[in-house]
């Protein structure tokens, strides 16, 4: 099982984060491939609680090589506080590396982020402010900065002033701000580069040669499908590929080598940010999830928006990443309804709709077709084993499953790294 893909299946917060760091005690390599420091993925390790941001969550796992993948978008700045926080808890980072192909968030990109956010108004996307989308705006406008510029003074020099040139003019004329100096900006940047040199490396060319040889490389992705700039519900997205495909142009490794692709799925839904949710709750029950599962973002601290499972969300994941399996996540905040209302189809003016709308005004007008399933009030966070599980706890993973298209292969019943049901091993 040398290569497989983690990634979220919904809006992300789906446990990404417990997932990747479970498995990484038994593999070699994990690469993130897209996003940056818009991700927070936490991960509970006895009693320590850890938030990582940008560095992939195998971090933690003292076998495992971290890889920051060329599809990544790196806050230097970022990098290298998440790194120190790591080493003052005792964490062994030296193992890292990082592509040298990655592009690079400067301080002019999370201003515009910023500034554009404010300047939408109540049209904004709620983004987190870091950069992430300007960042990839200048990567796809070939205007951007790489980790490897760094490393060449008079082409960073260049390539600042060159994006600047054109960043200034709407900052100052469209924006009101005052122009950002290309000499303060490279001044900054140059500051990290020999901190920042020991980790560069040519990732696709490790990476490729681990898979040959039979080593375990695991991509985690940031975000979730529905985030996705492609496939998610566009504009309310992130600017990157956290579907299965961006596993590949981020980390420059082939679809063919890539074996199984696991979607973590929340067993109810979540999302921050602005755009569309059909299954959002406004009343006592979206509270209740909201309080029972933490659901507080780990990068910004906003309120996470919840509301019951979806199962169009699901099997819509299953479809565009090729999904080989499930991890259902944080059942255990389940526990104490009498029903759980699923979300098995939409209604779309007055039509049933079972798969996902491609037209956004289809979606913006989708009801949830809601069908009941019998609780459970038992504690299930001590459940080993799928039978330890009440009967009615089993039936709603197997009716989530029926309906989602892909086996759920663990179940999370608690944040820590041993709170996990193991169905069908991911490695085998
Ligand atoms: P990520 O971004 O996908 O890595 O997820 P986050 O870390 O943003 O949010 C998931 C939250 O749920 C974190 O606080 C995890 O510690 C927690 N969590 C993960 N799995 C479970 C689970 O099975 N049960 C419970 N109760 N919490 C979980
Ligand atoms: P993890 O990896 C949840 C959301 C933001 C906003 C939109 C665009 O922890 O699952 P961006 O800053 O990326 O341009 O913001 O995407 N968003 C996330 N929501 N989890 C995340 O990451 C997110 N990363 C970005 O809230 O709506
Ligand atoms: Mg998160």
């Amino acid at each position: 099982m040398p290569a497989l893909v983690l990634l979220g299946a919904q809006w992300g917060d789906e446990g990404k984060g417990k997932a990747t760091d479970l498995l990484g005690g038994s593999v070699d390599y994990v690469v993130r491939y897209q996003g940056g420091n818009n991700a927070g993925h936490t991960v509970v390790v006895g009693d320590q609680k850890y938030a990582l941001h940008l560095l992939p969550s195998g971090i933690l796992s003292p076998g495992c090589t971290p890889v920051i993948g060329n599809g990544v978008v790196v806050d230097p700045a970022v990098l290298l506080s998440e790194l120190s926080g790591l080493n003052e808890r005792g964490v062994d980072t030296s193992k890292l590396l990082v592509s040298g192909n990655a592009h690079l968030i400067t301080p002019y990109h999370t201003t515009v982020d910023k500034v554009t956010e404010r300047f939408l108004g109540k049209r904004k996307i709620g983004t987190t402010g870091r950069g992430i989308g300007p960042t990839y705006a200048d990567k796809i406008n070939r205007v951007g900065i790489r980790v490897q510029d760094l490393y060449d003074e008079s082409i960073l020099i260049q390539k600042v002033e060159a994006a600047l040139d054109f960043k200034n003019q709407i900052l100052a004329k469209l924006y009101n701000r005052r122009a950002i100096e290309a000499d303060k900006i490279v001044e900054e940047l140059l500051g990290y580069a020999e901190q920042i040199k020991p980790f560069v490396a040519d990732t696709t060319l490790i990476l490729n040669n681990a898979i040959d040889e039979g080593k375990v490389v695991l991509f985690e992705g940031g975000q979730g499908t529905l985030l996705d700039v492609d496939h998610g519900t566009y504009p309310f997205v992130t600017s990157s590929n956290p579907t299965a495909g961006g596993a590949c142009t981020g980390a420059g490794v082939g679809p063919t080598k890539i074996n199984r692709v696991i979607g973590i799925l929340k067993a109810y839904t979540t999302r921050v940010g602005a755009g569309p949710f059909p299954t959002e709750l406004f009343d006592k029950d979206g509270e209740a999830l909201r309080t029972i599962g933490g659901e507080r973002g780990v990068t910004t601290g906003r309120d996470r928006r919840c509301g019951w499972f979806d199962a169009v969300i699901a099997r819509y994941a299953t479809r565009v990443n090729g999904l080989t399996d499930f991890f259902l996540t944080k059942l255990d905040v389940l526990t104490g309804w009498e029903q759980i209302p699923v979300c098995v189809a939409y209604e779309i003016d007055g039509k049933r709709v079972e798969e996902l709308p491609y037209s956004q005004s289809d979606f913006h007008h989708a009801k949830p077709v809601y069908e009941m399933l019998p609780g459970w009030s038992e504690d299930i966070s001590k459940a080993k084993t799928f039978s330890d599980l009440p009967k009615n706890a089993q039936a709603y993973v197997k009716a989530l499953e029926e309906m989602s298209g892909a086996p759920i292969s663990a179940i999370g019943v608690g944040p820590g790294r041993t709170e996990t049901i193991e169905i069908n091993s991911f490695l085998s």
